[in-house]
């Protein structure tokens, strides 16, 4: 045997395993099933209103069971359940008694548990200062954030004195720790400090204007929001402002910019990287920032992390809170047309798209309805961003994505498995063979659904035949599908097959690339590699 013959054959197990999926970037808040949840001081602790703290727990599957403390409830799946906590951060003081003066430290955390996936939205309410978050699964946390520049904001923050009075005051950071004991360090080139935290306990510290804070690094995953209590947006009235950081990646990314309220006036984006921090302003002929760090857009009243291009979903789920909402769509030209609002395709003239500049991304709003809360795109990804507007002014964050393998079906849960066996065995033992890892010997019933497979087939496999669902009747010598019981009527047949009723009673597919994978009818005993198919799990619609 040639080195070449045993190389590829050393190979051939790898290339047989079609995994089709897209996996989901780890910078997205999607789905989980371990939680820690925070409410930053909204206004002042001290607000004659009490808050309306709320987690917004959307199932994916049937028979979900969510714990919030000691609040738990079954979901089935599509199924969203609110649920009150009655919890705050308080005041930041420098603490003159404690052994680190500049952070202050609390147990008010709240664990969201579940048994299977789900994705978890924070809405943070006293009276009319609202802000919403995707929260991150503990799992997908990172030990190192960027910290953002202290955006620039009217009648606030003019110097940076630590005051008590909170519209004067500096930003925050939010340190969450998750279920280990935890060292953190805020630092930049000026210096660091650094904090302990114990399991499930939470610092908070300022950020002064003046302050060259490059980074938060924690020895184990926590999360990190960004946050004021109560900053300017217009006349004198003031809310909560936060974002949940995305965790640091060093990789380049390109973050597109939507614009919200078609209009780009007083808009900007915090970009952080190593190194460097700063604001930039944006416009509608440059609607993208690339940056190997972090890009949050601000406009008073609301901090929104951007998504970037790396990172674009294809099914994401988007809650109605509150009186005016709208999801902001961000997809590619000339994909608009894949773009679908639960059941329904969108509907969108092409004035209705507005370009980003720069970019060949296109992006629109859409108001949302209390029972619309899935959009999914039927080919391709995008981005798509949850916006509510609360007295005029905006809350929002990215919409959490349940998946990026775009499927024609509907919005993927879990990807469609395409497998190749790597043992040829006869058509029996192929049923049985798929059988083994819950999959199916893969029935090619509908011409569109042939396609679909034979697209995602590799044309260089080494694998020159395989077994589909597909075989005679031995009663009726009538062609039938494994998974129908109608007539074979769409059917790919090679030149000269199928023969008699006497000659082979199943169907293989040749693989062989100059034969556009064409069936023919062969001896069931004969061994040829199982083609294994499993159906996707995809989200209700309705
Ligand atoms: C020190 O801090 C603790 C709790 O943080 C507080 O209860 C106590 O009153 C403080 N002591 C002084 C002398 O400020
Ligand atoms: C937080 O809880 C731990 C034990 O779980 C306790 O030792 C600690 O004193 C608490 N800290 C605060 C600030 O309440
Ligand atoms: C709540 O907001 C409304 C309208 O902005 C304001 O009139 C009212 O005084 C606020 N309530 C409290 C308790 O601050
Ligand atoms: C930032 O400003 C504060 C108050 O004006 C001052 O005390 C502090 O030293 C300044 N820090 C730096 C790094 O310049
Ligand atoms: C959505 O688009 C409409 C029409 O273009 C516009 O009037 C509205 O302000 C937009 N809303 C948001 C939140 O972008
Ligand atoms: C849209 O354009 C991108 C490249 O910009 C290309 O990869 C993609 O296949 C195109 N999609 C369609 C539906 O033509
Ligand atoms: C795909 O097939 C290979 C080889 O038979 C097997 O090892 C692997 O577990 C299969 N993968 C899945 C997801 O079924
Ligand atoms: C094949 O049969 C199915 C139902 O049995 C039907 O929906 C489909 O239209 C038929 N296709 C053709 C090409 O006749």
């Amino acid at each position: 045997m040639s080195p070449e013959a045993r190389l590829s054959l050393l190979l051939l197990p790898l290339l047989l395993l079609l995994l089709l999926q897209a996996p989901l970037n780890s910078a997205n808040a999607g789905p989980g099933q371990d939680f820690t949840v925070v409410f930053p001081e909204n206004i002042a602790d001290y607000h004659p209103t009490s808050p309306e703290n709320h987690v917004w727990v959307t199932a994916l599957y049937d028979d979900t069971t969510v714990t919030v403390d000691s609040q738990d409830d079954t979901l089935d799946a599509g199924q969203t359940e609110r649920f009150h906590i009655n919890l705050e951060l308080k005041k930041l003081k420098i603490q003159s008694n404690s052994s680190n003066p500049s952070f202050l430290v609390s147990n008010k955390t709240t664990k969201v548990i579940s048994n299977k996936d789900i994705v978890l939205q924070a809405v943070s309410n006293k009276n009319n200062s609202l802000q919403t978050a995707v929260i991150i699964p503990t799992d997908r946390l990172g030990t190192k954030y960027f910290i953002p520049p202290v955006p620039k904001i009217q009648g606030a923050t003019i110097r940076d004195s630590i005051t008590s009075i909170n519209e004067r005051g500096p930003f925050r950071l939010i340190i969450v720790n998750t279920d280990q004991d935890n060292t953190v360090t805020v630092g930049g080139p000026a210096g660091t400090r650094q904090v302990s935290l114990k399991k499930n306990q939470v610092a908070q510290t300022w950020v002064l204007q003046n302050e060259s804070l490059q980074e938060v690094t924690a020895e184990k995953p926590v999360a990190v929001l960004f946050s004021h209590p109560c900053a300017f947006h217009q006349n004198c009235i003031c809310r909560l402002l936060y974002a949940l950081l995305p965790p640091a990646t060093s990789d380049m990314k390109k973050f597109l910019v939507p614009p919200l309220f078609n209009d780009w006036a007083q808009t900007s984006v915090l970009l952080s990287e190593t190194g460097s921090r700063r604001e930039e302003p944006c416009s509608a002929n440059q609607a993208f920032i690339d940056t190997a760090g972090s890009a949050v857009l601000y406009r008073p009243g609301l901090l929104l992390p951007l998504v970037s291009e790396e990172n674009l979903g294809s099914c994401f789920v988007v809650k109605s809170i509150g009186d005016t909402n709208y999801a902001v769509i961000v997809v590619r030209k000339n994909e608009t047309a894949g773009v679908q609002i639960g059941d329904a395709a969108l509907n969108r003239d092409i004035q209705q798209w507005q370009e980003l500049g720069g970019t060949d991304y296109v992006s629109t709003n859409v108001s949302l309805t209390a029972d619309q809360n899935i959009i999914w795109h039927k080919s391709s990804k995008m981005a798509v961003y949850f916006v509510g507007r609360k007295d005029d002014v905006l809350f929002g964050n990215p919409a959490p994505a349940l998946s990026a393998t775009p499927d024609s079906r509907g919005c993927v849960v879990v990807p469609e498995v395409l497998n190749i066996s790597s043992d040829p065995v006869s058509w029996q033992e192929s049923v049985a063979s798929c059988q083994t890892r819950d999959q199916k010997l893969a029935s090619l019933s509908s011409e569109a659904f042939r396609r679909h497979v034979c697209s995602k087939l590799p044309r260089e496999s080494g694998v020159k035949e395989v077994w589909i669902g597909m075989r005679r009747s031995s009663v009726t010598g009538e062609w039938y599908w494994l998974d129908s019981t109608a007539s074979v009527n769409e059917t790919h047949w090679d030149e000269g097959s199928p023969g008699t009723v006497d000659g082979g009673q199943c169907v293989s597919m040749s693989l062989k690339n100059s034969k556009d994978f064409v069936w023919q009818d062969q001896d069931c005993c004969k061994a040829a590699n199982p083609l294994c198919y499993r159906e996707p799990v995809l989200m209700p619609l309705s």
